[in-house]
């Protein structure tokens, strides 16, 4: 079956693909930190920070980004606005009257809460350290703090770039590269009568790869079709297997009552998981539900199987070459990703604000569904050959583990015809 083969040569590829940097949906996508210096102090500088999303459909989640660098010289954090350093380090060298925020070497700055937020000026601040997608909430994709910085150089000449950037957006999976100095970013009044430059602006690239985020995958996709009694579920083992549920966590058999929600402080507690065959938190279904005579119907439910964890602001990437011809969704917003490439085959679908946002818990309501209506290309559609599932599926931004192309829901009496 030279076919199937091809078949599971381009998805074994794809596996190993997405485990580098490189994502063939979003080719650019990226966090840029940008440092701009907008003033010289008497031993230093003042600036602002953005941690900018650049990603179409990667979000920063729960608890939110943490940022850390290492001075290159003596410099300290004098003061700090919309965010704070998690540890203000050894400032016993300090007489004067007003003390460092910081004075580690290596400071580890997070955002403020929404409830610690007092009015200081400083835009896209304090939201707990979430970032919204680009194409999901492109207002909220950026991140800012004001710092104002001592002991540094204090001209453009002599000030020093910081160097390590680390970034986790929460947890690992982000790498930085190494400050640029870039042309001075402008600013517009809010009158829009005059712009100003920065003194100086350094960027700093933070590139994504879920291979360095995690070690087993968090999700993958199971089919079915109404001309198939069979359901395919999920690949057993995708995201672990039952018997080492010792290093994931625990796995409960059928439903629990009540659990515990896991404590807001971090991700740091495993999962508590519904006991399956795949072992992921989040399993993908699609159904593909009716064939009418210009039409086509699918249906999408996300189940969450993880006991102790809510997604709010969920996101699903679907790549399907019907996409082009999407005629309506139901109860799910969506956004084509490429929507200016030749061919527009994917598309980000997230929930409705404050009806289907946030996917609870797993238990009896722990699950989101969408329909989807496609109009038929005539020349490519077909139910044959698996055609009619998608080809790729991102949940948060991660790729899901898909059923071998052979395993598909097949056509009945395929050998008859
Ligand atoms: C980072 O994202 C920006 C904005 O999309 C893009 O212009 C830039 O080329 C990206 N950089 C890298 C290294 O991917
Ligand atoms: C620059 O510094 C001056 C005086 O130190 C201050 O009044 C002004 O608000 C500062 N501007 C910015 C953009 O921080
Ligand atoms: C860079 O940062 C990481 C994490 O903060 C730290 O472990 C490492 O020692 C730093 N390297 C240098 C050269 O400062
Ligand atoms: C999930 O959200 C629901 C509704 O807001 C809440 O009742 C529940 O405690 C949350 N569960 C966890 C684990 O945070
Ligand atoms: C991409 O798809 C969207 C809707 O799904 C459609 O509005 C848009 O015209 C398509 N773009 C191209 C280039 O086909
Ligand atoms: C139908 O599919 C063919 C081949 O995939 C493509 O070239 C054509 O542009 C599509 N037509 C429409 C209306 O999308």
């Amino acid at each position: 079956m030279p076919q199937d083969f091809i078949f599971s040569l381009v998805s074994f590829l794809g596996i190993v693909i997405s485990g580098l940097a490189y994502d063939p949906l979003d080719p650019d996508g990226n966090i840029t930190i940008k440092w701009d210096i907008l003033n010289w102090t008497s031993d230093g500088y003042e600036g602002t920070v953005s941690v900018i999303n650049h990603q179409k459909y990667r979000q920063v989640g729960h608890p939110g980004w943490t940022l850390s660098w290492t001075w290159s010289g003596k410099e300290v954090i004098r003061s700090i606005w919309g965010a704070q350093a998690t540890d203000q380090g050894d400032c016993s060298g300090f007489r004067m009257a007003t003390i460092p925020h910081c004075c580690r070497r290596d400071p580890a700055v997070v955002d403020l809460l929404p409830t610690m937020k007092i009015d200081q000026g400083v835009p896209n601040c304090c939201r707990g350290g979430l970032i919204a997608s680009r194409l999901q909430d492109p207002e909220d994709a950026v991140s800012m703090f004001r710092v104002r910085v001592g002991m540094a150089g204090r001209s453009g000449r002599t000030v020093r770039l910081p160097r390590n950037f680390t970034l986790l957006a929460p947890g690992p999976g982000y790498t930085c590269g190494t400050a640029q100095k870039v042309r001075p970013t402008r600013f517009l009044t809010p009158d829009g009568r005059r712009a100003t430059q920065a003194l100086v602006t350094w960027n700093v690239i933070c590139t994504y790869s879920q291979f360095l985020a995690r070690k087993a995958p968090a999700c993958c996709v199971s089919l079915s079709a109404f001309f198939s009694r069979s359901i395919v579920g999920c690949p057993a083992c995708s995201c672990g297997c039952r018997g080492d549920a010792m290093d994931r966590g625990s796995c409960v058999e059928g439903d629990l009552e009540s659990a515990t929600p896991r404590p807001t402080s971090g991700d740091s507690k495993p999962p508590l998981l519904r006991c399956t065959d795949h072992m992921c938190p989040i399993r993908v279904h699609w159904h593909v539900k009716h064939n009418y005579q210009k039409y086509w119907r699918a249906k999408i439910t996300i189940t969450n199987f993880d006991y102790l964890s809510n997604y709010s602001q969920w996101s699903l990437v679907v790549q399907h070459p019907n996409f082009e011809n999407l005629e309506q969704i139901f109860s799910f917003n969506s956004r084509p990703i490429s929507p200016y490439a030749s061919f527009n085959d994917s598309a980000l679908l997230w929930g409705v604000k404050n009806y289907n946002d946030l996917l609870i818990q797993a238990g009896l309501l722990g699950n989101v569904q969408s329909e989807l209506l496609f109009h038929k290309n005539t020349s490519s559609f077909t139910l044959e050959k698996g055609w009619a599932f998608p080809r790729r599926v991102y949940f948060n931004g991660d790729d899901c583990i898909m059923p071998p192309p052979n395993a598909y829901p097949m056509l009945p009496n395929k050998g008859l015809r």
